[in-house]
C-alpha cells in the first residue's frame, strides 16, 4: 500500500490522532480492556505458524504483535494512517505500513489472515471495505472484525453517563463515525462469500476492575465536546470523580466480534 490522504474520518478531522500524547494512553486503555478477548478470539482459528497476517488499523501494535509471535515462520503487515505507536523492529516478520486502507490495495489472495478492531466504525466506506478486505484473503483465510455497539446512552443509571456519553456519541456521529454498525457485521461478512461465520460479543466495563479504560477517551474528546457546548469542565471533573467510586460500574458499549472463512475453492 502507498501513502496518502486520509478521507474524512475522525481521525482526519482532528478529533482522533492529532495529539500523540493522548492517542498514545488512549490506545494503551484499548489494549488493556479488549486483547485478552481478542486473542482468545484468534487462539480459537487453526492458526498456523507460517499464516501471512493483515492487521488493519494497528494502533499502537499489541495485536500485530501477539500474531507475530504465533506465526514466526509467517510475516504480518501492521498498516495505520499514523504509525508513530509502532515498533517495526518489534519482530524480524513484522512489517509496519503507513497508508489509508480505503486509497490502497493488496493482491487479491494474499493473507491467511486479516483483523481489525476498531477501525471499520470510523471509515466511511465500511460496507465496500468488508467486501475489499475478504478479496485479500487467500483461499480457507480468515476476516476477523472486531466493532463497537455503544448502548443507549439515556439507558445509563447514571445522569452524568447519560450527559457525558450522548456528547460523546454525537460528535462521533457528527465526525462520521457509526457506533452500531457493528451488528450488520456478520451479515456483511456471510455477503461477502464467507463461510463458517460466526461472532462472540464482550461487554465492555466502565469504573470498577477497568476504572482507567473511560478517562483516556473522554479526556481526549474533550476539546470538542466543550466546544460544542455539550458538557461542561464541571461535568468532565464530575466524571473524573465518579471513575474513582468504588461503587461506580456501567457498561457503556459491547465490543462486537465477528469472524469468517474464505472458501478452499
Ligand atoms: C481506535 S484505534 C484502534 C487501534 C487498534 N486496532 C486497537 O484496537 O488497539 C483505530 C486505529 O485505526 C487507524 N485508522 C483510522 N482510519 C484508518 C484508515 N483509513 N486507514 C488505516 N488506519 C486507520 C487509526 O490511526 C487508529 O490507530
Amino acid at each position: 500500500m502507498t501513502p496518502h490522504q486520509p478521507s474524512n474520518t475522525p481521525y482526519s478531522s482532528g478529533l482522533l490522532g492529532n495529539d500523540a500524547a493522548s492517542e498514545a494512553d488512549r490506545l494503551a486503555s484499548i489494549q488493556r480492556s479488549v486483547d485478552a478477548f481478542t486473542t482468545g478470539i484468534l487462539d480459537g482459528l487453526p492458526l498456523d505458524t507460517s499464516w501471512n497476517c493483515l492487521e488493519l488499523g494497528a494502533g499502537a501494535g499489541s495485536v500485530a504483535y501477539w500474531l507475530a509471535g504465533r506465526c514466526p515462520e509467517g510475516r504480518v503487515v501492521a498498516v495505520d494512517l499514523d504509525t508513530r505507536h509502532l515498533d517495526a523492529g518489534r519482530a524480524a516478520n513484522l512489517e509496519v505500513q503507513e497508508a489509508d486502507i480505503t486509497r490502497g490495495d493488496y493482491a487479491p489472495g494474499r493473507f491467511d489472515l486479516i483483523h481489525a478492531r476498531y477501525l471499520f466504525c470510523h471509515l466511511q466506506e465500511r460496507d465496500d471495505m468488508i467486501a475489499q478486505a475478504a478479496r485479500w484473503l487467500s483461499p480457507g483465510g480468515w476476516l476477523v472484525i472486531e466493532e463497537p455497539y455503544h448502548l443507549p446512552a439515556e439507558t445509563s443509571p447514571f445522569p452524568l453517563v447519560r450527559r457525558i456519553l450522548d456528547a460523546y456519541q454525537r460528535t462521533y456521529r457528527e465526525h462520521g463515525a457509526d457506533m452500531t454498525w457493528a451488528r450488520a457485521l456478520p451479515s456483511l461478512l456471510a455477503r461477502s462469500a464467507l463461510t463458517e461465520v460466526a461472532f462472540a460479543a464482550n461487554p465492555g466495563c466502565m469504573g470498577g476492575l477497568d476504572k482507567d479504560r473511560w478517562l483516556p477517551l473522554i479526556s481526549q474528546a474533550a476539546p470538542a465536546l466543550l466546544a460544542d457546548g455539550l458538557v461542561t469542565e464541571a461535568d468532565l471533573a464530575g466524571f473524573a470523580a465518579l471513575l474513582k467510586d468504588p461503587a461506580f460500574l456501567d457498561i457503556p458499549q459491547i465490543t462486537l466480534s465477528a469472524w469468517g472463512r474464505r472458501p478452499e475453492r
